[in-house]
């Protein structure tokens, strides 16, 4: 087992505003593993990836990665844990618009203060169809570009789990087949992977999907 959430509770805001988006939610992800988040919109999908990836922190329960916990009052721990063990594809890409593609590639490793390896940088730009675009900007990208820019940060420090929301959201059915060839190779890499899509195509190339309402994984 290389993840363990156990019972996680997410409270957002307060009063007439509270909102409970994770209900004591508990799940182990192995190693290798391959897994589908599926659920409605506001199902509480992203939280429970933020809070696995150490990005956001859980109101109770708790995080253990590789049998270590993830501990949300050491922000240098948490910090450590987001920048060499998880990568993150999010939903909305987070790219930073100042940089090219090809210093957004290689961010995770540049706030690392890490080299990158020139010819594994150069693989995954190539691997992405982005060599052509590697002096651009993201505004100059169409989204399925800046999807694949956002999956190659995702996964160019060699993480041991790659965290996706909504990885092919927004992209035509063709750059879609070609963003999923991608997370099979992963796959086959015996990456550790999470994926939240609404999109049965992406759960079926999973090995196991769950599925969120209104805070809480549904028993199948
Ligand atoms: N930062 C926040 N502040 C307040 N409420 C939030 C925040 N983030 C999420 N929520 C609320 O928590 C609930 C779960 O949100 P979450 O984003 O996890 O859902 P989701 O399943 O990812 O939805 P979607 O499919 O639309 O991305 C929703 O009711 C949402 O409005
Ligand atoms: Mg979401």
């Amino acid at each position: 087992m290389l993840l363990q959430a156990e019972h996680i509770s997410k409270i957002y805001g307060s009063g007439e505003n509270r909102v409970e988006a994770l209900k004591d939610v508990s799940l182990t992800v192995d190693r290798g593993e391959m897994l589908a988040v599926m659920g409605k919109s506001g199902s509480g999908k992203s939280t429970l990836l933020h809070i696995v990836g150490g990005v956001d922190s859980p109101n109770e329960g708790s995080v253990i990665f590789d049998g270590e916990l993830v501990n949300p009052s050491n922000e240098k721990a948490l910090a450590a844990y987001r920048r060499r063990k998880a990568g993150f594809v999010f939903q909305d890409f987070k790219l930073l618009l100042e940089l090219t593609v090809w210093d957004n590639l290689l961010l995770p490793l540049t706030l690392d203060r890490r080299k990158p390896e020139m010819e594994y940088a150069e693989h995954i730009l190539s691997l992405l169809g982005l060599e052509e675009k590697r002096n651009k900007h993201p505004e100059e990208l169409s989204g399925g570009q800046k999807q694949r820019v956002a999956i190659g940060r995702a996964i160019i420090h060699n993480p041991d789990i790659i965290l996706c929301d909504e990885p092919t959201g927004q992209l035509d059915s063709d750059t879609e087949g070609e963003i999923l060839e991608i997370f099979d190779k992963l796959h086959e890499q015996k990456k550790t992977i999470i994926i939240v899509t609404h999109d049965n195509k992406v759960a079926n190339r999973c090995e196991r999907t769950i599925t969120l309402s209104d805070g809480k994984i549904l028993e199948k």
